[in-house]
């Protein structure tokens, strides 16, 4: 069943649905379950853009379920309460993030890794318990059950605070179980956009030793000075590259497109780490030797469990960690795309839907 306006769900919802792949996105009327006795009905006042929206509304991974109603950056205010709603109350600043819901009984459920359960309900664009598809943040209100939503730390902002829901937890996750978390340890972090520049600043917070590697030479300052970076390395310079050789315990890969394995993996020191986050279409190029020669690992890694997210933004208000964001009304969502698509964000998009997603 398609997400637009059903019988099945009364409530009326504004939202941005992409309707192909030509990802643009235009106001639509959408239909939201009414709050149940586990769920929390959120007003949604901000929404950041990931690159896995961009992803899903061009239909990349080709798995759209037209029309996409996109967004898993959410933060906003609790409105409504279900009766048996224990961690919440009407007024509370809270988030939502990739998944709205799980088995809640498998192995990876009961090991607290509930964002490895196979039968994941994502935020958008992915098949409910009844039968309905899930409608994102791009929205004004959302309905979720209480055990998937995040408690705001009073000191975080809503709106710079949003990207972590998605952004923050991907790079926090592996770090934390990669040992990529400990002082003094030099890591590399491959692309910097959304993911990418929070994975410079949990890195900081956890007093390593940070070098960007980027595509982007107009990047450089911005991510010494402003991100903290340590050191910046242009991919396409050899000289810069080869200097670098050697040094890393780990990289986190945030690159959007498929690239070639080969000159990072000789980045790692041995026994090193090349965590992939990133997911293009095409398939990744890798050579044997590059990663068995250092006894190098190749891992990925996939956003992070409800608790680490709670641990993630609860870590990121004690050190002062928020998203560099560009604000961006509803009006001007498919420009956003468009800058989003050529890697010129800064470093992350947020719609402020309170103020600007409004029926006409
Ligand atoms: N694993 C997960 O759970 C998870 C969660 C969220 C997102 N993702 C995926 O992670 C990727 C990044 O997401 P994002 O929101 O951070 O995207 P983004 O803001 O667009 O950043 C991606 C960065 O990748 C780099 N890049 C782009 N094209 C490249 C190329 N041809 N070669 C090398 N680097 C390139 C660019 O950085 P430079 O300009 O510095 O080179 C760009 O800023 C996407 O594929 C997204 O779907 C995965
Ligand atoms: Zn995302
Ligand atoms: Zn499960």
């Amino acid at each position: 069943m398609a997400p637009a306006e059903s019988e099945q769900h009364p409530r009326k919802a504004l939202a941005l649905a992409a309707h192909d792949a030509s990802g643009r996105v235009t106001p639509i009327r959408i239909s939201r379950r009414d709050t149940g006795d586990d769920d929390v009905a959120i007003q949604i006042l901000y929404c950041g853009i990931c690159h896995s929206d961009l992803h899903t509304i061009k239909n990349e991974w080709r798995n759209a379920i037209y029309p996409v109603i996109a967004g898993h950056e959410i933060a906003g205010l609790v409105t409504e309460v279900g009766k048996n709603v224990q961690k919440f109350s009407v007024g509370d600043k809270v988030g939502v993030g990739c998944m709205v819901n799980t088995c809640q009984s498998c192995e990876s459920c009961n090991e607290g890794l509930e964002n490895y359960c196979s039968k994941i309900i994502f935020t958008y664009n992915s098949r409910d318990r009844d039968g309905t598809v899930t409608c994102g943040g791009y929205s004004d209100m959302v309905v979720v059950n209480e055990n998937f939503v995040i408690r705001f730390p009073d000191s975080m902002p809503l709106d710079k605070g949003a990207p972590l829901l998605c952004a923050g937890i991907t790079v926090y996750t592996p770090m934390k179980y990669h040992g990529l978390n400990e002082p003094g340890k030099h890591i590399g972090v491959l692309g910097l956009g959304g993911l990418g520049h929070v994975a410079v600043k949990f890195a900081k917070a956890f007093g390593m030793r940070v070098t960007v590697i980027s595509t982007s030479p107009d990047k450089k300052e911005e991510a010494m000075e402003r991100l903290g970076a340590d050191a910046f390395v242009v991919s396409s310079d050899a000289n810069q590259m080869k200097s670098a050789m050697g040094t890393m315990h780990g990289i986190i890969n945030t690159a959007s497109a498929s690239v070639s394995m080969y000159p990072y993996l000789g980045l790692l020191k041995p026994q090193g780490k090349m965590i992939l986050l990133g997911l293009p279409e095409k398939p990744l190029q890798i050579s044997a030797f590059a990663l068995v020669g250092g006894g190098k690992t190749l891992a990925g890694s996939c956003m992070g469990s409800i608790r680490d997210t709670q641990e993630m933004i609860d870590f990121a208000a004690e050190h002062g960690l928020t998203a560099d964001i560009e604000l961006v009304g509803a009006e001007d969502v498919n420009w956003a795309m468009e800058r989003l698509a050529k890697g010129e964000v800064r470093y992350r998009f947020v719609i402020d839907v309170g103020n600007t997603l409004v029926a006409a």
